[in-house]
């Protein structure tokens, strides 16, 4: 595909597909990660005298105006980052959005209302598509995040228009190619999460690609039920037995190396600072249910840590959030961060629980890479085409473009 390296941006209006769908507390953004990656494209195309002109969703208001999932805030605190001004137009088509961006000077910025609020968009509606281009010269797709997504912002404009990946995009697919297509071996993965029945495909395709593949979280348990451990009142998906067993078996097969907790810290209840006993896998009293994994587990896997070249991390191993089940996950990213700094260890990490379990270990910078993809790094791990991707690579040669 090609990036912002071939594109001649000054004098023209940038269609820039960014994904401002940020967290959003009671009006207030939680977490400007996803700006602050934006922010270098934005800067680049302003710099280079681009008309900028931001096109994202935000939340899901289902084609309908949500007056509540406005952009309006997003862009101010957009301004606030880049520290220049930045315009905002309260529709992404139609003649307030042409205003606003013939209004637009070389190297202005100016971000359009939700592209959600009209719904052609998750449609992917070819007219739709058609207006929004219809205020662009060319097109950069900035959203890696939202690219599992074939709807007009993300894959129909990009047939209409010359297309680029913007840095950010160039950077996870970069990123993400090295951590799994074309991975320095052994590769290993950490697998968390609590259900195996949404994680299939992705612990399928972790299977048949990595060396090394640790299973935490909840998931874990039905993997260590399938196999007759008993694991008391712990969640689980029995009816999702045969599906771990067989998950079990490819793996052997392929030689894939599945590490599963040896040792679990239990407690009779799920809630902050309740007693908690540690105890071997093995040993799971009927009446408690296990909440993260041990010591002995921890210690396994950062051994097995030391053995890789790349680790690829996506879940928490314990139930995080509360303390002190936070602290297999808090132990296993400080060890993995630290191989990181002394240069023996390439990670790559992704999911919205992932990055904040990451956050809370005081580590997210530490890491090689960190997605800003939530769903999206789900699908890629899932080995899924990804529709905003793909349309990257194909749409230069059907616009005669090479
Ligand atoms: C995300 O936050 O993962 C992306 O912005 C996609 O949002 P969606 O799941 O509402 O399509």
């Amino acid at each position: 595909f090609r990036t912002l390296d071939n594109a001649d941006v000054r004098g023209k209006r940038v269609l820039l597909r960014a994904d401002l769908n940020v967290p959003m507390h009671d009006g207030v953004i939680t977490d400007t990660t996803r700006l602050d990656r934006v922010a270098p494209t934005i800067r680049e195309l302003a710099k280079d005298g681009g008309k900028v002109i931001l096109l994202s969703h935000f939340a899901r208001p289902k084609g309908k105006v949500v007056p509540e999932m406005s952009l309006a805030p997003v862009a101010k605190k957009l301004s606030e980052i880049l520290g220049m001004p930045v315009a905002f137009a309260s529709d992404c088509v139609g003649p307030k959005a042409k205003e606003a961006v013939d209004a637009l000077k070389d190297g202005q910025v100016l971000v359009l209302e939700n592209t959600r609020f009209h719904a052609g968009e998750e449609k992917n509606d070819p007219a739709f598509a058609k207006e929004l281009a219809a205020n662009g010269d060319i097109y950069v797709d900035d959203a890696f995040s939202a690219s599992h997504r074939a709807h007009a912002s993300t894959e129909g404009i990009a047939h209409l228009l010359p297309a680029f990946a913007g840095r950010l995009m160039e950077q996870e697919l970069k990123a993400l190619e090295k951590a799994l297509e074309h991975p320095e071996r052994p590769v290993g993965a950490i697998i968390g999460g609590s259900k195996i029945s949404t994680k299939i495909a992705l612990l399928n395709n972790m299977v048949a690609k990595v060396n090394v593949l640790v299973i935490g979280g909840a998931m874990a348990n039905t993997f260590l039920g399938a196999q007759g451990v008993n694991v008391g009142k712990s969640l689980q998906e029995k009816d999702m037995y045969p599906t771990a067993l067989e998950i079990l078996k490819t793996a052997k097969a392929k030689g894939c190396d599945i590490i599963l907790p040896v040792d679990a810290v239990v407690a009779k209840e799920f809630a902050p600072n309740v007693a908690t006993e540690t105890v071997a896998i093995d040993a799971v009293p009927s009446d408690a249910m296990i909440l993260d994994v041990g010591p002995k587990t921890v210690e396994l896997i950062i051994a097995k840590m030391k053995t890789l070249r790349t680790l690829v991390w996506n879940g928490p191993l314990g139930a995080f959030e509360v303390p002190p089940f936070d602290k297999a996950t808090v132990d296993v990213a400080r060890a993995a961060a630290q191989l990181t700094k002394e240069g023996k260890l390439i990670t790559v990490a992704g999911g919205g629980d992932t990055v904040s379990a990451l956050k809370h270990a005081g580590v997210a910078n530490d890491f090689t890479y960190l997605s800003t993809a939530g769903g999206a790094f789900l699908e890629w791990l899932e080995g899924k085409v990804l529709p905003g991707v793909k349309v990257l690579e194909t749409t230069g040669a059907e616009l005669g473009l090479g």
